[in-house]
Formats: C-alpha cells, structure tokens, sequence
C-alpha cells in the first residue's frame, strides 16, 4: 500500500532501520547524549534557543500542557478546522473559558481579523492558532499572525503538528511562546513523540499557575532536562528516528532543500487533480503545503473514492468534520516518492473514469 495519508504517514526506511535498535535506560548516558544531541538539532532547525520538551505522547499532549502550564483564566482559539477547535474543546475541557475566533471555512485566520478580535477581548492571557489546519488543508500566515499577539502582548500557543518540517517556521524571530509537533508527520517517523519548544515566559507563568497536573508540567521538564533527561520513560525509538530523520536533512543539504522537495510534491499533486477537473477546498491562496483538499465531484461521495483508491493500493485520507463526505484529501508529508505520487494520479484518473461511466449517483 502507498501512502498518500495525513498521519500517521510513511516512514523513511533509515528512520525504521534506527528504530530496531535494542533498548537502553534513558537514564543511561547514552540516552543523554541522544537526547542533547536530538535537542540541539531541533533548535537550529525551529531556529531558538527555547527549551525544547520530547513528550512522550501524541501532538495533543502539547495542546493540553500549554493550556494547563499557561493559562489560569482565559484563552483565544482561532478557529477555522477540526483542530483549531480541539484545542478550544481541550481547553474548555480544562476548566479555561475560552474566546473563539472563527472564520467561514475554507477561508484563513487574517491578521485584521485576530487583531479586531484581540482589542475586544483584552483579558486573555493566550491566543491559540492551528498553523497548518489538516482537515481542510489551509495554512495559516502565521509569521504575521504572531506580529498581532505580540503587538497585544500575548502569550502565542503554535500547533504546527503538519507544518513543522514541511514548511519553514522562525520560533524565536516570529515569537512563538509554544511551538509543538508529533512525529508521525512531516519527519515521517512513527507516532508516539511529541516535540515542542516552550519559551521563557511561558515557562515563568508554568511557575505560578496552579492546578496543571503533573505528566506535562513544564517546571518539572525543565528539570529533568537539565540532567538531559525526561521525568517518565522516554519514547527511546521514536526520538532515535527523529533524531535519524534530522540528521538525514542536513546530510540532503539542509531544511530548505527538504521545504523545497515538500512544496515540488504538493505542486504535483495539486497540478495533477486539476488537471483532473477537481478543485481545491481551501481558499487557494492559503493551500497547504503538506495536504490537499480536494472537493469530490458533485455526483460522487469523496468516501467512494477514498475506498475506491485504497482497493488499488493507495491511501489517501478521507475528508474531516463538516466535509467529510464532499471532499477527500491527499497528504504529501513523510515517505513520498514522485514516481508514486504519478502513479497515484493516473489512479485516480481511472477511479473517476470508472465512476463516470458506472454513472454512480452517491
Ligand atoms: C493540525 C493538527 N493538530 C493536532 C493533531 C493531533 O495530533 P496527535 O494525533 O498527534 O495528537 C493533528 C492530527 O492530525 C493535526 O493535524
């Protein structure tokens, strides 16, 4: 099967090659000189000189513990997806009121509009923003998104969970307080580590806010970091993958390289469907540069074609939340190669073919 999903995506073989290796304590020093070599590579590649915490759980992990470490009251979401409003849904969960900001989906978060919305809600003390929205395949302007929460003085909580590493993100330059990922995405290693760098505001707040639990409280990563160590047992497999995976980039001749080879992927796919006849979702000046997503035909159910696709080899991902049924989507993130990414689209002109002439009404 050729993966065309959205996460968890293909893996490099070299990145499973390193994730076979036998188990040592991660409180060896072993551990800590992956451990400080991994966080190293990270930093210059986020470009900060944040801490940068390996969780061993999921992206969603980050979400609840910058909520938690950061926020004693009130909270912005931005929301215009799925994920934008898992994190309102994650921090109401958490007992945090929460001010959204929703825009018509389909469309992006504008800095007119977070800035109108910020000067009327002057007590939150963060704003969240989803910096690639994966069930629509929109990315949001977050460099100049941040300029707005900065501008208001707010503390900025980033889910870049399918952007980071697809496309570039400047931590300390754009100042984003949290800035988190998972590793089943754009570094195409397995899931299980969540990886975010936390700045040194957000980590003062952590001081003093009360009722954050204990698994993500940042104060007691700090010190286990300190030691280069984890306060649980850290996802030794996944962070040797990740730390494969990073080494690789550099080895290919850095991050711009690899951006440039995720934008070449997303152009193809995107070029192919159209010339398909198929449309984009999203309001094509914020198409995503690691899922497209992609409206069915009126008379076909993007499902059928998911199913459709899978059953000659290829999975793509089905559509998300409202659209679920009306679009489908084809992610470009982790193990992709180009020849597949051709294959893939003749495939999909067959499956068109086969529902036109079937004439399926769905
Ligand atoms: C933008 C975004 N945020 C958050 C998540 C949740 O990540 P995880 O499943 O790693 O917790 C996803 C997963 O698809 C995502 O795409």
């Amino acid at each position: 099967m050729k993966l065309f999903t959205v996460g968890p995506v293909a893996c490099y073989p070299q990145v499973l090659e390193e994730m076979k290796r036998q188990m040592f304590s991660h409180r060896s020093e072993k551990y800590k000189t992956l451990h400080r070599e991994t966080i190293a590579l990270i930093q210059k590649f986020i470009e900060t000189k944040n801490q940068v915490f390996l969780f061993s759980s999921t992206g969603t992990g980050f979400m609840e513990g910058s909520v938690r470490n950061c926020v004693e009251k009130k909270i912005l979401c931005c929301i215009n997806g799925s994920f934008g409003k898992r994190f309102s849904d994650v921090a109401i969960s958490n007992g945090k009121s929460v001010e959204k900001l929703e825009t018509t989906l389909g469309e992006p978060i504008t800095p007119d509009l977070l800035d109108d919305k910020l000067s009327s809600c002057p007590d939150v003390e963060a704003v969240s923003i989803t910096h690639n929205e994966t069930s629509i395949g929109l990315i949001n302007p977050l460099e100049h998104l941040a300029d707005v929460v900065k501008k208001h003085g707010k503390l900025l909580f980033v889910d870049a969970v399918s952007s980071m590493g697809g496309t570039e993100i400047k931590v300390d330059k754009w100042g984003l307080d949290i800035c988190f990922t998972s590793s089943q995405k754009c570094f195409g290693v397995p899931p299980g580590l969540a990886v975010g760098s936390v700045s040194k505001e957000a980590l003062k707040r952590s001081g003093f806010v009360r009722n954050k639990g204990w698994y993500f409280d940042f104060k007691l990563w700090e010190r286990y970091q300190k030691n280069a160590g984890t306060p649980m047992t850290s996802v030794i497999p996944q962070i040797c993958g990740f730390n494969r995976i990073l080494k690789l980039i550099n080895g290919w001749g850095g991050k711009d390289k690899y951006f440039n080879l995720y934008s070449e992927r997303n152009r193809r796919i995107r070029e192919g469907v159209e010339k398909l006849g198929l449309s984009l979702y999203p309001n094509r000046d914020y198409a995503s540069p690691t899922v497209s997503c992609i409206n069915s035909p009126s008379n076909i159910s993007g499902i059928k074609i998911y199913d459709k696709m899978r059953k000659k080899g290829f999975e793509l991902a089905k559509g998300y939340g409202k659209i679920r049924e009306t679009t489908f989507r084809i992610g470009n993130m982790g193990y992709v190669e180009f020849d597949d990414i051709d294959l893939m689209l003749k495939t999909l002109e067959e499956v068109l073919s086969e529902f036109n002439s079937d004439s399926v009404v769905t």
